[in-house]
């Protein structure tokens, strides 16, 4: 009874091991190399030109880092996977435009906000551009996220079609299989800027949110360090060329 008490209490002891074996940021800097994970196709925030990963998330990640004396080991995988693998050590952090909500930040730890925006209605039909004008109508979204979350709860919409990438939702709309779709203020924007999407028209928010890298909870060091760098990309100026370069705004939250 005993040996079978000081097993369990061994396993759990092993337990929460595991749950505290992120990467410190001492154990990080000795690398020499932090790794973030990004989802590489969510233009302009991280998307794939050609081979290269880019984006502003990834240029701004780039120069956080540098302010961190790190480099990069930058991970393209799939949104759903981005969260998950912080709980598993697989990376430090992720930048994937991820809004921070009471549901996420009890799995992971977000750091400060590195922009502000939020989910926009855009449509063909001129007549469907609020939230109101998506009664009865079909709603593509990027599946996971808070723009499914938030379309899901308007109890007028008839449908919610999910998607793997949010591109792929951007199609659906374009191929009229759908009557809207909802994405980001800046995606939206970007994605009506080019010439394929004619006929898109952007609408009303259907909520607000808060963008912010995240780590695994209670990484604190790594947080605290993260934040204090992105603070310094604030106030000397790269952050608004990133920005410009990739919004023609500046999309920090006031
Ligand atoms: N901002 C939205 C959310 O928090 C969407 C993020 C989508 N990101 C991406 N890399 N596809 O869920």
């Amino acid at each position: 009874m005993k040996a079978i008490k000081f097993l369990a209490a061994a396993i759990a002891g092993l337990a929460v091991c595991a749950a505290v074996q992120a990467r410190t940021l001492d154990e990080i800097k000795k690398d020499g190399k932090i790794i973030i994970a990004t989802e590489g196709a969510y233009p302009p925030f991280n998307y794939f030109q050609g081979s290269k990963l880019s984006g502003f998330e990834v240029e701004l990640g780039d120069a956080i880092a540098k302010k961190m004396g790190l480099a990069v080991e930058w991970k393209a995988l799939s949104f759903d996977a981005l969260l998950a693998g912080l709980r598993q050590d697989r990376w430090d952090v992720v930048m994937a435009s991820f809004g921070i909500t009471e549901d996420r930040a009890k799995a992971v730890s977000f750091t400060s906000p590195y922009y502000c925006s939020g989910g926009v209605i855009v449509a063909k039909d001129p007549a469907i551009h609020t939230v109101e004008s998506l009664n009865g109508k079909t709603v593509a979204v990027q599946t996971g996220t808070t723009y499914m979350e938030n379309v899901k709860k308007l109890s007028g919409v008839k449908e919610v079609k999910n998607f793997p990438q949010d591109t792929d939702a951007r199609s659906a709309l374009l191929n009229g299989r759908v009557d809207a779709w909802v994405s980001d203020r800046f995606v939206a924007k970007t994605a009506l800027a080019s010439n394929n999407t004619a006929g898109l028209k952007m609408g009303d928010f259907v909520f607000v949110e808060k963008i912010a890298a995240a780590v695994k909870k209670g990484n604190g060091s790594l947080s605290a360090a993260y934040d204090k760098a992105l603070a310094e990309v604030m106030a000397d100026g790269t952050y608004q060329t990133i920005s410009d370069k990739y919004m023609k705004e500046d999309i920090r939250c006031h």
